[in-house]
């Protein structure tokens, strides 16, 4: 049987907080991750690139045999998941999946805060396409939503800056930014997947009492569910319980940064080109 690994594509590294909590909960399926590494950030890219991008990424992971591919990156999900799910897939193969991200985090946010404001920091994109407010709007009407634009992060992440003493001031500007906007907020999520990896800063500089929530734990549990309402999907997908890796960059550095984020010091990456 071709090997059916369970795709999942982020602009560089954030996807990897998205892989860590689906490998914790569903360890017995193979994994192919790409990371365009060589092209991100994507956050301060147009709603055409972005879609070009992720069209080219999710084509390259169905061509190595994934029958679903999740895009672990919010700007991806919040600017070309749509319009690949109802115009490319039934044109490419209607048999296969695209999943985003935003969805299973809107979904748990009503039993999370009390105060019914919520805070979501995110890429200038997935804050420009408000898709955090509809979402919530459509589900929990009464959550007011206040979004902070943080164009900074992700290029802090990217770059191993992430612990650095420098990370201090564009972290603690943008959560004093929000907390000014609507001091209620008693929730704050993090609505880009490589902010997870900031988390020291975050807290450092978040009130207390404020709940910081990542999304891994409820993508995980959102994918587990799926597969087990879509059988046809589950019996699809290899469980061989290995996990490769692609980047649109070099390779050392790639599997360096991967092994701290990931945990795990035996990863090995293939270099690939799209477009
Ligand atoms: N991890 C991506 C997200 O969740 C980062 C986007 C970027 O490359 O700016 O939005």
């Amino acid at each position: 049987m071709p090997m059916s690994p369970i795709g999942i594509f982020d602009s560089g590294y954030g996807g990897l907080t998205i892989l860590r909590q689906i490998k914790a909960l569903l360890p017995q399926y193979d994994y192919l991750y790409l990371g365009d590494n060589a092209r991100a950030p994507y956050g301060s890219r147009s709603f055409e690139v972005v879609y070009e991008f992720t069209l080219q990424a999710v084509r390259h992971l169905f061509d190595r045999g994934c029958h679903l591919v999740i895009l672990g990156c919010n700007t991806a999900s919040a600017k070309a998941l749509r319009t690949i799910q109802q115009n490319d897939l039934p044109k490419i193969d209607s048999e296969r999946r695209v999943l985003g991200i935003i969805r299973p985090t809107t979904e748990a946010i009503g039993g999370l805060t009390q105060s019914r404001h919520v805070g979501v920091v995110a890429t200038p994109g997935t804050i420009r396409s408000k898709t955090y407010e509809m979402e919530i709007a459509k589900l929990h009407p009464d959550i007011t939503v206040t979004g902070e634009a943080c164009p900074m992060w992700v290029p802090l992440v990217e770059n191993s800056e992430y612990d650095s003493p420098g990370a201090d001031y564009f972290v603690e500007k943008r959560i004093g930014n929000l907390m000014r906007h609507d001091p209620e907020i008693d929730t704050i999520i993090l609505g880009c997947t490589h902010y997870p990896l900031l988390i020291n800063k975050i807290l450092k500089f978040a009130p207390r009492g404020v709940r910081i929530v990542s999304q891994g734990e409820y993508v995980a549990n959102s994918l587990k569910d799926y597969l087990e309402r879509h059988p046809q999907m589950q019996q699809r997908l290899t469980q061989g319980s290995s996990t490769h890796f692609l980047t649109t960059e070099e390779v050392t550095t790639f599997c360096q940064n991967a092994s701290i984020f990931l945990g795990d010091s035996s990863i090995e990456a293939e270099r690939i080109t799209l477009g």
